[in-house]
């Protein structure tokens, strides 16, 4: 009798624990879209600029486009009260943070916010390391629906258990949240997080520029990418791998190499989120962000990360498997000469178990068909520039 009464105490917990102890589920099924203010204001935010950028994601199209999070980074916090709540910086958020999710909402967008695993947050302000469950609460009352979680100040805690602590406390306080884990890759979140967040972050920061290194960490976009390869098993539907927040339009590299910056992003089914000043996008910018071509291949349903299958040192060619039996390929130039491509679909059709289909070539750049699987294709890359053909059947 005892020993029954152990094993259905036992299944009981375990029953109860697993109901409380999940992520919300059927959140971020395709990568989320959205703008988030770090990559062109750092911690200089405010509401004033937070309400503009909410109108201008209206008024340009990105919300139509998908761009539906609205983000706020480092740099909303003031303290903690003597209750421990949360306090807002007054000064930048006269209004508090509800009132500004309201207005976020009334415009038919949804409300993100940040904060930290450790004691503080990368701008020393203050984190949620054991305030979880308190700022969970706060978060859901404000009408937040997305919650970066960065990883400063973190001393010696473990990366899975902290991160799982505030899955739990989101879950808890009921409001569906899409987590976004923001450990920068340092322990292999890519190997942990499936049921703890629904994006994590997969390198340090990105820089708006094609190459560059950054001695305190960071670095651009073509070397996040190098960091992406072998990482495409762990992505999909509701759990994606994260190379980091949009450049495009921050003004450190050329149109093309936005263009192919944000190609690549779509190849890799990466969260977009825009991270430039949308209050003052130039029309080459507006149309990489809003090209509903490449947007679509992000957002394709089947959610599959591209892979790598030529690199000849400058030339790249990924494929990414879409849904209907579909492919998208890109060609990379990543050198400083013109390269001449020269592709045998046999060859990449058979790679992806679609040999004998017949597919037309639609160039998702100029917006019209160029070919079909039957020729060669050969074509001209630019440097640092980028082709990407849809495979449509
Ligand atoms: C870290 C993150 C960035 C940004 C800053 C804010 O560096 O990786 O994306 O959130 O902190 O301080």
């Amino acid at each position: 009798m005892k020993k029954k009464l152990i094993v259905f105490f036992s299944v009981f917990v375990f029953v109860i624990s697993f109901a409380v102890s999940q992520k919300f589920k059927d959140l971020a099924l395709t990568p989320p879209m959205g703008w988030n203010s770090w990559n062109c204001f750092g911690p200089d935010i405010n509401e004033k600029k937070v309400m503009e950028i909410a109108d201008y994601m209206v008024k340009t199209g990105m919300r139509d486009a998908g761009y539906i999070y609205l983000v706020i980074d480092d740099g909303w916090q003031a303290g903690r009260d003597e209750n421990g709540n949360i306090i807002v910086n007054k000064k930048k958020f006269p209004h508090g943070i509800k009132k500004l999710a309201d207005y976020v909402h009334s415009k038919g967008l949804k409300f993100g916010i940040y904060s930290d695993a450790g004691r503080k947050t990368c701008q020393g302000l203050p984190g949620s390391r054991g305030y979880e469950f308190q700022d969970a609460r706060t978060y859901a009352k404000w009408g937040v629906d997305y919650l970066k979680y960065d990883w400063c100040y973190h001393g010696k805690q473990n990366s899975e258990a902290s991160y799982k602590l505030m899955r739990d406390a989101l879950y808890k306080a009921g409001r569906p949240i899409v987590f976004s884990i923001c450990e920068w890759g340092t322990t292999k979140p890519w190997k942990w997080a499936k049921d703890i967040g629904h994006l994590w972050r997969t390198t340090e920061d990105i820089l708006d520029c094609w190459d560059c290194v950054n001695e305190w960490g960071g670095m651009g976009w073509t070397l996040i990418l190098d960091k992406q390869v072998g990482l495409e098993i762990y992505s999909g539907p509701g759990h994606w791998n994260d190379p980091d927040m949009l450049e495009v339009g921050n003004g450190g590299m050329t149109i093309n190499e936005y263009k192919a910056h944000f190609s690549m992003w779509c190849m890799l089914s990466a969260p977009l989120m825009a991270g430039n000043d949308i209050r003052k996008m130039t029309p080459e910018i507006k149309n990489i962000l809003l090209n509903k071509e490449a947007i679509a291949l992000d957002q394709d349903p089947l959610g599959k990360q591209a892979v790598k299958i030529t690199d000849t040192g400058d030339y790249e060619i990924w494929v990414k498997e879409l849904s209907n039996n579909e492919l998208a390929v890109a060609l990379l130039n990543r050198g400083e000469s013109p390269i001449t491509t020269k592709i045998n679909w046999n060859w990449v059709l058979k790679k992806f178990h679609r040999k004998g289909n017949l597919y037309k070539l639609r160039d998702i750049w100029k917006h019209k068909f160029v070919g079909s699987t039957k020729e060669i294709f050969k074509k001209k890359v630019s440097p640092h520039d980028v082709i990407v053909l849809r495979l449509v059947r």
